[in-house]
Formats: C-alpha cells, sequence, structure tokens
C-alpha cells in the first residue's frame, strides 16, 4: 500500500482490470485510519459488517448508488433485511419461455422471509433418513419448505384428513366389524404435527416407526416352555436341569446339560397329564414340603432283608458300635479340635446346630449342582436370623485355585465377616477342600461346616481336617491343616450323583478296605455298585479316617498309610490336566502299588489280583496307558518325598500297609508295565 500526499490513500488497480485512458479516478472512500500491523500470534476477530446490505458483496469497489425502478430479487444465500412484499407468487403452470425450466429441474428457492432449513434436514425432517416410502399422508406432499415458512396470514395449515365411515350399518346391510381392533382407526385422532423441535416421548427409549401402529404384534402363544423346575424341597429331578459334570461326548460338544424336555401339548397339557386320575398324592397344600423318595425304594436283592430300618449286615470293626440305617450316627475324629461327622438321612438341617449359637453371618459355598441343597440351607439358616452369603464357585477341580479363593476371600471382606463368622461348604471333595482352605486362611481361621455330597466327600475328603488347593505344578501343594467343626453326611445327597461318581467314592472306600478294614472289600465284592450297603459302607469309611487322623492329624507316620494308591494316582491326575476323576486315578494307583508289592515280594499274586477284581467289579479302571517318564516325573513332587528319595505305600499284607522307601527305577517301571498292559 503507497502512501500518497495529505493522507490520500491509493488502492492498488485491480489486476486485469486496466484503465480506461482518460478515464476519472474513481472517487474513493473517506479515508480510514490504517490498521496496525497484527501482534505476534494474535488472531484477529472479523466484524460484521454493519448496516442493511452490508453482506452484499458490492460488485465493484464504487460506493453505492441509489436503485431505481424494481427491486431485484435477493441474490440466494445471502440475507436480505429489505422489506418483501406479502403476497406469495402464485404456484402452478409457469409459461415457457426463454430462461424457463422443465419443473423438475427447477431448483427450490426459499420463499421470502422464510427460516432456511437446517443442513442434513430433508423435507420429511427427519436427519440423513430416507423417507417413508409412498406418500403415505394426504398432506405430506405439503410439508417442506412450506411448512417451515413463518405462520402468518395467509400461510396454509394442514388439514385433519377426513374421517373414515364410522362404524355402524353400512349401506348393503352388513353392519362392519365393530371390535376395537378394527375401530381403532376410526377413533379421532390429531392431525400431523406441524413441523418443530422433536422431543423425546416420556417414558419411551426410541420412537416407533410413523407409520407402524403402537401396538405389539399378537403372537400365538404356542412357544415351547422350558421344563418344570424342581419345587422347593426336591432336588432337580428333571432332564432339562440334570448337572452338567457328564463327560462330554466330543471336546467341543456342549459343556451344558440337554436342552429342556418339551412339554406335553394340547389334550394332555397341565393337570390332564398321563396318571393323573390314577391314585396317587393328594394335590399340595400351599407351602407344603414333601420329601422325595429315598434310595431303599430301590428292588432289593434276593436274601436281604427288606423292610427299611433294619440292618443290613452286621458290621465287625473292632471297637465301633454297629451301623444303623435309621437315625444317625456320630462319629467321633480326634485330633487338635475333636468334632463328630454325622451319617445319616435328611441331615442338611442340621447345619445351624452344628454352626451353634456364635457366627453371625454364614458364607454357604456351593457349586452350581448344588444349588437346591445350597438354597434348602441358606433358608434354614436365615429363618434362624443368621446373614447368610451364598458364594457360587466352579464345579470340581476348577474350584481348587488361588484365583478362586481370592475370589472368596474378597466375598468374605464385602461382606464384613469377622472372626466369629463361618463358613458351610456344600458339596463333592474339590468343593469342600477350596471353602476349608478359604476359611483356614480368612482371618487366620474361622468356624468350617462340610456338608459333603459326594461319597468321595464323605468317606474322605471331609474328614481329617485337610484342605488344599491346586497349583499348574501339582496337586494340592497350597493347603493347611483346619478341622471343621463338624461334617453332616446326608446320605439323602448321594441320590442324584452319576454312577461314575459314585463309583469314584468307591475307591476311597475300597482303599480303606485294602489298609485297615477287610470287612469292606467283602461288602463291595457282595454288592459291588454299592446300592445296599452304601449306608455301612460309608460308616467303616469314615472310622478307618477317623481312627487314623485322630491319631496322627499332622500327617507325621501312620497317616501316611492314607495315601494308598495316591501317589501314582496324583501323578495320572497331573499328567491328565485333572480331567480324570480322583477316583478312578487312585484305582490305577492301588493297581500299581500291588504290583510293586507283589515284586517287592509283599503280597501275593492272589492279592494283587484281588485289587483288579474288586475294582473292575465296582466300575473302576484297573490300568492305565501313556508314557512312563512323566508320570515318574510327577511323581517326584509327591507330598511323601523326601528329599529325592520317593516314598510308596505298598501293602505287606491286606490290611498291613507300610512305606516302601527309594525303591528300584527298574521296579517302578516293571510295574507300571503290568498296569499298562
Ligand atoms: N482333603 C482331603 O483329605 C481329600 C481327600 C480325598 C480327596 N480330596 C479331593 O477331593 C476332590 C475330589 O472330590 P469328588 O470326587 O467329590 O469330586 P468333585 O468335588 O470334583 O465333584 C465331582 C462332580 O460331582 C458333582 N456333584 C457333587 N455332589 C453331587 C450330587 N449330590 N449330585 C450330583 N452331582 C454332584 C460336582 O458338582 C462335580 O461336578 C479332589 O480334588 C481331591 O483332591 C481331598
Amino acid at each position: 500500500m503507497a502512501q500518497v500526499a495529505d493522507g490520500d490513500v491509493r488502492r492498488p488497480r485491480r489486476r486485469g482490470s486496466p484503465r480506461r485512458p482518460g478515464a476519472q479516478r474513481p472517487a474513493l472512500p473517506p479515508p480510514t485510519r490504517p490498521r496496525r500491523p497484527r501482534r505476534h500470534a494474535e488472531v484477529r476477530i472479523r466484524r460484521r459488517p454493519a448496516g442493511a446490505g452490508a453482506g452484499q458483496r458490492p460488485r465493484d469497489r464504487r460506493p453505492r448508488r441509489p436503485r431505481r425502478g424494481r427491486p431485484r430479487p435477493p441474490v440466494a444465500g445471502v440475507r436480505d433485511h429489505r422489506r418483501q412484499p406479502r403476497r406469495l407468487p402464485r404456484r402452478g403452470r409457469r409459461p415457457r419461455g426463454r430462461g424457463a425450466r422443465p419443473r423438475r429441474h427447477r431448483t427450490r428457492r426459499l420463499r421470502p422471509g422464510a427460516l432456511p432449513r437446517p443442513r442434513g434436514l430433508r423435507r420429511h425432517g427427519r436427519r440423513g433418513r430416507p423417507g417413508p416410502p409412498g406418500r403415505g399422508h394426504p398432506r405430506r406432499s405439503r410439508r417442506g419448505p412450506r411448512l417451515r415458512a413463518a405462520a402468518g396470514p395467509g400461510q396454509p395449515r394442514p388439514r385433519r384428513p377426513a374421517h373414515r365411515l364410522p362404524a355402524g350399518r353400512r349401506p348393503h346391510g352388513h353392519p362392519g366389524h365393530q371390535g376395537r381392533r378394527v375401530r381403532r382407526r376410526l377413533r379421532p385422532r390429531p392431525g400431523p404435527r406441524l413441523p418443530g423441535a422433536r422431543r423425546d416421548r416420556a417414558g419411551r427409549g426410541r420412537h416407533p416407526p410413523p407409520h407402524r401402529p403402537l401396538r405389539r404384534r399378537r403372537r400365538r402363544h404356542d412357544h415351547r416352555r422350558t421344563a418344570a423346575r424342581a419345587r422347593r424341597d426336591e432336588a432337580h429331578r428333571h432332564r432339562a436341569a440334570r448337572p452338567g459334570h457328564d463327560r462330554r461326548r466330543h471336546r467341543r460338544a456342549s459343556r451344558r446339560p440337554p436342552p429342556a424336555l418339551r412339554r406335553l401339548r394340547g389334550a394332555r397339557r397341565g393337570r390332564r397329564r398321563r396318571g393323573h386320575d390314577r391314585a396317587g398324592p393328594r394335590p399340595r397344600r400351599a407351602g407344603e414340603v414333601r420329601r422325595r423318595l429315598p434310595r431303599r425304594d430301590l428292588p432289593q436283592p434276593p436274601g436281604l432283608p427288606r423292610e427299611p430300618g433294619r440292618p443290613v449286615s452286621a458290621p465287625t470293626l473292632a471297637g465301633s458300635p454297629t451301623g444303623s440305617t435309621t437315625g444317625r450316627t456320630r462319629i467321633p475324629i480326634g485330633g487338635e479340635r475333636p468334632y463328630e461327622a454325622v451319617v445319616g438321612r435328611g441331615l442338611t438341617g442340621e447345619t445351624g446346630r452344628v454352626l451353634g449359637a456364635g457366627p453371625l453371618r454364614v458364607a454357604v459355598v456351593h457349586s452350581r449342582t448344588l444349588l437346591t441343597t445350597a438354597r434348602a440351607i441358606a433358608r434354614e439358616l436365615t429363618d434362624e436370623g443368621r446373614i447368610v452369603v451364598s458364594l457360587e464357585v466352579p464345579e470340581g477341580e476348577a474350584a481348587k485355585d488361588m484365583t478362586v479363593v481370592v475370589g472368596l476371600w474378597r466375598a468374605l471382606a464385602d461382606a464384613g465377616f469377622t472372626r466369629s463368622d463361618a463358613v458351610v461348604a456344600v458339596g463333592g471333595g474339590a468343593t469342600t477342600d477350596l471353602a476349608g482352605f478359604a476359611a483356614a486362611g480368612w482371618l487366620r481361621g474361622v468356624r468350617l461346616v462340610l456338608v459333603p455330597t459326594t461319597l468321595l466327600g464323605m468317606v474322605d475328603a471331609a474328614i481329617g481336617g485337610k484342605t488344599a488347593v491346586n497349583l499348574p505344578q501339582g496337586k494340592n501343594l497350597v493347603g493347611a491343616f483346619h478341622p471343621p467343626a463338624g461334617v453332616l453326611c446326608d446320605l439323602d445327597l448321594l441320590d442324584t450323583l452319576p454312577p461314575a461318581d459314585y463309583a469314584s467314592g468307591l475307591a476311597e472306600v475300597i482303599k480303606a478296605g485294602f489298609i485297615a478294614d477287610p470287612e469292606i472289600l467283602r461288602l463291595v465284592e457282595e454288592d459291588p455298585a454299592g446300592a445296599f450297603h452304601t449306608r455301612e459302607l460309608v460308616e467303616r469309611a469314615i472310622r478307618v479316617k477317623a481312627e487314623v487322623v485322630t491319631e496322627d492329624f499332622r500327617e507325621d507316620g501312620r497317616r501316611e498309610h492314607l495315601n494308598y494308591g495316591h501317589t501314582l494316582g496324583h501323578a495320572i491326575e497331573r499328567v491328565a490336566g485333572y480331567r480324570v476323576r480322583h477316583g478312578h486315578a487312585v484305582a490305577a494307583g492301588m493297581v500299581f502299588a500291588a504290583e510293586l508289592a507283589r515284586l517287592d515280594g509283599r503280597l501275593s499274586a492272589a492279592e494283587a489280583q484281588r485289587h483288579r477284581t474288586l475294582l473292575a467289579a465296582a466300575g473302576l479302571p484297573t490300568g492305565h496307558t501313556g508314557a512312563w517318564a512323566p508320570l515318574r516325573d510327577a511323581m517326584s513332587i509327591d507330598k511323601k518325598t523326601r528329599g529325592n528319595r520317593l516314598r510308596l505305600v505298598v501293602l505287606d499284607a491286606i490290611g498291613r500297609p507300610a512305606l516302601l522307601t527309594a525303591p528300584d527305577e527298574a521296579l517302578l517301571a516293571a510295574a507300571y508295565e503290568r498296569l499298562s498292559r
């Protein structure tokens, strides 16, 4: 910008606009104060041009002259603040001529005085979405710029659509449908909304599509329902509620229980099911509780007494009272803190008595399979005025994990468990081991009551006060001695136990027979399925363990005998990733120990063979295939190992266990070779 004398400001000539020779200089606007130079990083605000027409771009730099003649139409996109005529231009056919375009190519112009629509809104006012198909509404075509025009006299207003023919007699005599469903369209409805801000309806998350009625579509109520759930007092019997602990048929097969059975439809639905008119129990009154029929209703083998309540055989374990099929049998267990194991039926109701008056808060630890039992126990404890926290843990061996233990401790902390509160474990050996360890660790030990629900849990895991969890490096490597306040062995709970788990428990019962009570072996040989001697077998096996742990609570000597078959058993479990049942692995381990004892000259071939016969009759494995080396490595970290010296429990005779220390490696390999034949 060049400065001229007397403060005159010269503007540079625009490029491409040569001045005509002799042309007068255009009159320049009055001089303005020159702008000061911008400071560093200063941002200037653009001033809005003031005054009417200020927003218009001047066609040239000359000052405006007042315009003569008709006012020109405003330039599209620029605001025009001048007065506009009120009369709207006539719609309809236009004379075709110069400059006239076919109608569909014509661009829509805003009417003077109309507010421009926000960008992105289409004719029907829904941003970015296409309009409903077809015309949709008689006045739809009127919407758009016309309805967005500022309301004023002469502006069109939408009218209500014409009502349909009202219900009643039709001209041709038919009365027409009179029902509400049909007539709902005939009810007076408001006209189409004037455009404006859309607001959400109160209580609704979203708008229904405008062309759909607000009612739900009607459906036939013929959907398949899930199976009936177990009643309050029943364990799950229905197939739909079957626990998912069965072996999967395929590694990718579903872990879930089989689907719900289809309910009867039609004629036999509800109370008219098959056999409903036959003699049967009367309908239950409200709130009445019924017990399920116990196992003794199973057919009895010939030669055994039929009357319930009579002992099925005379137990002969020295120094212990006879078992009973009625009432409760209390078996004392000594050690650092003596307690009782109670065997009988319908015992879960005694949990509160065993807990004592002290605990106010009780955590009931259970897996999903035992939910019904755990709930029943929780209900009784709540009725006693205690605060019950129900804690569900994974099924089986998956529960014996440090992360699960920490989860339990956090839950106890959240529930404000104090030292006088208690833990109740409801489940198999895995659950009682886990809950016992959690109870042992919480505030250095809180009261614990065990309600074992598997045969193995009753005869072994819940007895003796040992608790433990697994590590990837080995089974039961982290644990504590924490005797419970009591153990409730409710035989009713075994009714739902799958046969494979029952057999797994039978392995520990048979082990007790081999190391201390040969009568157990005779009972199992007589009834390998254990259907008739269950109670006696449970009591005998508990007594064997009680006697041993009373004498050697800390496992410094005699208690090691209880690990008969466990050294190889634990190794098999570990190498198989704990996918083998504990009792099944122990059964193979007992056959291995018997072969070892036979090769070592301790057992006769007949006694070793008796192992195989008995275990096979009980449905347990008597062999194991697989490489020896990984099993041998896994045996090295067995808890009986001292230094590098492996120690195994073997039998000098049936009922006479002994320790075999640092056996010859060739002997071990030979015994395994016989097992894997
Ligand atoms: N602490 C000890 O002294 C000791 C002794 C022996 C074994 N154990 C441990 O016990 C564990 C094995 O116990 P387990 O054989 O009871 O197996 P488990 O606890 O793994 O239970 C087996 C399955 O049976 C289900 N189940 C339990 N009760 C049921 C019932 N009444 N009806 C239907 N299903 C039921 C469970 O949900 C689970 O899926 C092992 O971890 C083992 O180390 C501990």
